[in-house]
């Protein structure tokens, strides 16, 4: 019988060599095998089904294949070697993510005080950070000066005051503003400095006596055109020159987020972007230029599962010959599936248990009903899917959903005291 404490599993990761290991959290040293995400799911739900009611255990929860996110540093690497990636840990702070990255040797794109500290705590050098954030909160500045995290943006006059006073021998990097029409989340609406406005920046600080020392960019989150690289790249190479002939020496270049998860498999897909990127970071900026990026989607999105449970079934009869059906779920938008409303994704539900049967990765024969899927909360928006046909579902089966790394937990809530679903972890990929 698997108990709870078996249910944590083990810690996997990978050391400096990037050997995977995979290590029995407090159970039996011989248990070391790693699960593929299907068995690591099956062993949690029999675990389930042999426990008693009290234990919580029908919670929604995630499985995270760190093998995944392994496979996409190695990947990067590969396609873009000239390009160091800092993660942008504000995607998935997930501890077990975090650790593998930074024994990988990726730096870090931090947004807040308490992003720099995770990073930090992991003893992770300060010059392996960037501190990506535009506008800063002036303690979080005296923070990361103390800290010594000197690398920074800004992409407006007053931020450069607040620098000078809090920080002025702070790194700056200029974020400028990207074309990001072809993204899902347009970054550009609240960062970048138009290029009309550079020259007025980079004179105010040049009267500050501040460090500048490069140019950066974001296409947008979810970026679906990997030309928008060769074109944010560009108008970095406009500002690179301005800066030069005002007296500036820029040293970095930073290309930001953007790129699609593993899960992206048609269109614009990584390695499309990176044959993009590449050469016209190649052609526009010699070997003595430190080029570095900012993904975050990039490596999680395929690395978690989220699975959750069935815990209500309200038929709806209407005049037609067919009844609906609305499912109420133990995860909803005020879960992981905030990603509907903030990361504008529509996660497709896949059945995972039915009727006691385990369907993982099959196909079911049974007829088809209209049907909605609801979160837990007492709230009306708590709706996952309006409208879409499934076979009837009963209390006490089970859902899963692929591809959910990226943007969900990170800004999950407890609303109505739901808990933020449990990580699982597992190295399968690799
Ligand atoms: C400054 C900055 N860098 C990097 C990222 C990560 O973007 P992505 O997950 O699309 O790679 C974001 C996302 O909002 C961001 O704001």
């Amino acid at each position: 019988m698997i108990s709870e404490a078996e249910n944590t599993i083990w810690e996997t990761g990978f050391d400096s060599s990037g050997v995977k290991y995979s290590l029995p959290i407090g159970q039996d040293p011989a248990f070391t095998d790693a699960l593929s995400v299907n068995n690591v799911i099956k062993q949690k739900l029999e675990s389930y089904s042999r426990s008693k009611w009290e234990t919580d255990q029908e919670d929604a929860f995630y499985v995270c294949d760190l093998g995944e996110v392994h496979n996409q540093h190695m990947k990067w690497k590969k396609y873009l070697p000239r390009i160091e990636p800092h993660y942008a840990i504000k995607s998935n702070p997930d501890p077990m993510v975090a650790k593998l990255l930074a024994t990988l040797g990726a730096g870090f794109d931090c947004a807040s005080k308490t992003e720099i500290q995770q990073v930090l705590g992991m003893g992770v050098e300060p010059n392996r950070i960037i501190y990506a954030n535009p506008c800063k909160q002036s303690s979080y500045l005296q923070y990361a000066s103390q800290q010594n995290v000197t690398l920074m943006t800004f992409d407006n006059e007053e931020e450069l005051h607040k620098i000078k006073k809090f920080y002025p021998h702070a790194e700056l990097v200029i974020r400028i503003l990207a074309d990001d029409a072809k993204s899902t989340s347009a970054l550009g609406l609240k960062f970048g400095a138009p290029l009309d406005t550079v020259d007025h920046l980079l004179h105010v600080a040049q009267q500050l006596s501040l460090n500048v020392i490069g140019v950066s960019f974001h296409v947008g989150s979810g970026c679906h055109d990997e030309h928008a690289f060769a074109d944010a790249v560009l108008r970095a190479r406009t500002v690179f020159d301005q800066a030069e002939n005002m007296g500036f020496r820029f040293t970095m270049l930073d290309v930001g987020g953007g790129f699609p998860g593993a899960d992206v498999k048609e269109g614009a897909t990584f390695e499309k972007m990176a044959a993009v990127l590449g050469p016209a970071v190649d052609e526009l900026f010699s070997s003595d230029v430190r080029v570095i990026a900012e993904p975050g989607r990039y490596y999680v999105s395929s690395a978690f599962t989220i699975c959750a449970h069935v815990i209500g079934r309200r038929t709806v009869k209407s005049n037609s010959d067919e009844p609906t059906y609305m499912y109420y779920l133990n995860d909803g938008i005020y879960g992981t599936f905030n990603c509907i409303i903030f990361d504008y994704k529509q996660p497709k539900a896949q059945i995972l248990l039915k009727n006691g049967k385990y369907l993982y990765g099959l196909k079911i024969n049974e007829p088809e009903y209209d049907c909605s899927l609801w979160g837990p909360t007492c709230d009306s928006i708590d709706c996952l899917t309006k409208s879409t046909r499934m076979p009837v579902l009963n209390q006490g089966d089970w859902l899963y959903w692929e591809n959910m790394g990226a943007y969900t937990s990170c800004s999950a809530s407890q609303f109505n005291g739901f808990k933020i679903a449990k990580v699982f972890y597992t190295n399968a990929s690799s």
